[in-house]
């Protein structure tokens, strides 16, 4: 009980009939008093004898005013306008957008549990059960599109509600790519994998807080896969009706805070899902075969003489028992296609591009060999780090990258950003003893790996309740 609502229910019990009782209220009136004074503002609770406690709760009757109906219906429409739309993306955070509650839906914060994904879901305690409300139109500026939160009884004029599950995606680079899409989605399958496996009725998706209606093909099939339906992703029609979501979970930290364990589950599941979904067969594969695959690029960033690569290869995987090599072009593969060919490979061999994403498709524990264009390593930052980041996440051996240290000439020193636009869509030469070199380490670890038996053949995907693949 709080001091307030003590003293409150003491002055109702000093005007009970009863004398005796009366006295002993006054008695513990000036004992409360006595404490309040002594102890000054203490945020102890007041402990009053048990019994007169009782009473004391006993006592709820309070005259409360009684609203007319039609106040109510005055206030919910006060309450109705009151509903506040702010920009969806806060122009004051442009310096640092992706940190701590970013740029998107800045005066909100994420639920944050170590190791855990971190979301937003409305309704939800944080936002006193509030439902989200999204506004706007805008494919070019997210500042002219908007958020508020309003309670059900009282949604903003105009609205429209949308009912189920509705997942809100911020990207803040593109849906198109496969990697970055890939890394967007894995926070709503993280959630969904510790909510009973709950899926979408639709998706909306903002890069920078302006709309998008599209995912790239791999990536759209991979969400396909994984939630066993077609894909909506919500236009809003009119920038003058506001839509609320019945039940809304947003996204805008990608796999940020995710520990690697939920990482690897994701992909556990986005795999086992995607073969269900080509039916593929998910038994094991022969143990004694080794699967090789050189997943070949067309224009920048491929080999600039595929034959020779082809041939160390070749030429390696030919000196281990059971190795089989395929060549294959990422370009001209459907998407089932590629989850099958990555299920019979067991070491990837491709270079740097989007077309190494599917890297996450393979049995865990497989390896990948990626390669680069002279000139990477100085001038282009963390981001040519991604598929060794993939790698990791989903459970696989990145054995390492190969610099190309030859290529296109710039006329600036190596180290001065301006080559950067020279060498990003450099080609790949090759070193044909580094390469044969390399190989041979990678499937002789590999093969004493699999005599091992530690190499991810087993499916034991979905161990969670209701998420089983
Ligand atoms: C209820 O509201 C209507 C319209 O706002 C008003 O005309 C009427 O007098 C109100 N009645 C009472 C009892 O307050
Ligand atoms: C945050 O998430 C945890 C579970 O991960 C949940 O128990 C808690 O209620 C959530 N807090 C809010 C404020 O939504
Ligand atoms: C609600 O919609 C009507 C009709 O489209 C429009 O005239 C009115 O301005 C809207 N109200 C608000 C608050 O947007
Ligand atoms: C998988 O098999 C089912 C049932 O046989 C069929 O409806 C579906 O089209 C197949 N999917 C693919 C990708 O082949
Ligand atoms: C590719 O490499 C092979 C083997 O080294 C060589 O014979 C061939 O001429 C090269 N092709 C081109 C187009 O450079
Ligand atoms: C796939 O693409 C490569 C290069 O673009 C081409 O050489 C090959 O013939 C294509 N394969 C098929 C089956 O279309
Ligand atoms: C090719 O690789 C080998 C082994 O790493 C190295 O010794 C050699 O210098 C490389 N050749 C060239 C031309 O870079
Ligand atoms: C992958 O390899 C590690 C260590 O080599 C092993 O502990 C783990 O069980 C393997 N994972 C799978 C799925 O086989
Ligand atoms: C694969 O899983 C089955 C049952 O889940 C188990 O009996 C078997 O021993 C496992 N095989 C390996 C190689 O871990």
């Amino acid at each position: 009980m709080t001091k307030r609502s003590v003293s409150r229910r003491l002055v109702t019990c000093l005007a009970s009939p009863k004398f005796s009782l009366n006295v002993l209220c006054l008695v513990v009136t000036v004992f409360v008093l006595l404490q309040i004074w002594s102890f000054h503002i203490t945020q102890q609770p007041i402990l009053l004898p048990p019994s007169l406690f009782t009473y004391l709760k006993e006592q709820q009757h309070e005259p409360e005013q009684i609203i007319s109906e039609n106040e109510t219906a005055y206030l919910v429409e006060k309450l109705r306008e009151s509903v506040t739309f702010l920009p969806l993306k806060d122009l004051r955070f442009s310096n640092k957008p992706l940190e701590g509650h970013t740029w998107f839906m800045s005066s909100l914060y994420d639920n944050q549990t170590k190791g855990e994904v971190q979301y937003q879901e409305f309704p939800s305690e944080s936002s006193k059960g509030r439902l989200l409300c999204l506004k706007g139109v805008d494919e070019h500026d997210g500042s002219w599109n908007y958020y508020a939160l309003a309670w059900p009884q009282a949604l903003p004029v105009n609205a429209s509600l949308q009912e189920g599950l509705t997942f809100v995606s911020y990207n803040h680079y593109s849906y198109g790519n496969m990697w970055h899409g890939l890394s967007a989605m894995v926070p709503f399958v993280a959630w969904s994998l510790r909510n009973q496996c709950e899926s979408p009725q639709r998706w909306v998706l903002y890069h920078w807080g302006e709309l998008r209606f599209k995912m790239g093909n791999w990536l759209s099939e991979i969400i396909t896969a994984t939630y066993g339906q077609n894909n909506v992703f919500l236009r809003f029609v009119d920038e003058n009706k506001p839509v609320c979501f019945h039940k809304a979970v947003v996204m805008r930290h990608n796999e940020g805070g995710m520990s690697r364990e939920r990482r690897m589950e994701v992909f556990d599941l986005i795999r086992c899902k995607a073969r269900k979904y080509c039916n593929i067969s998910l038994s094991q594969t022969s143990k004694s075969r080794i699967g090789m695959t050189l997943l070949m690029r067309t224009g920048p960033r491929s080999f600039k003489n595929e034959s020779a690569v082809i041939d160390v290869f070749k030429r390696e995987c030919k000196r281990v028992e059971g190795c089989e090599l395929k060549v294959s072009y990422s370009n001209n593969l459907t998407f089932c296609e590629q989850v099958e060919l990555m299920k019979m490979t067991d070491v990837l061999v491709s270079p740097h591009g989007a077309q190494l994403t599917n890297l996450v498709l393979m049995d865990r524990n497989s390896s990948v060999m990626e390669f680069l264009p002279k000139g990477w390593r100085k001038l282009a930052g963390v981001g040519q780090l991604v598929y060794q980041w993939g790698a990791s996440w989903s459970g696989m051996r990145h054995e390492g990258s190969w610099h190309d240290p030859d290529g296109e000439i710039c006329q600036f020193p190596d180290t001065d950003r301006r080559c950067m636009s020279v060498y990003k869509n450099g080609r790949i030469g090759y070193n044909e003893t580094y390469f044969g070199e390399w190989a041979k380490s990678v499937l002789g670890k590999f093969r004493e790996k699999k005599m091992e038996n530690v190499v991810g053949r087993n499916h034991s995907y979905g161990s969670l309740d209701g998420c089983r693949c």
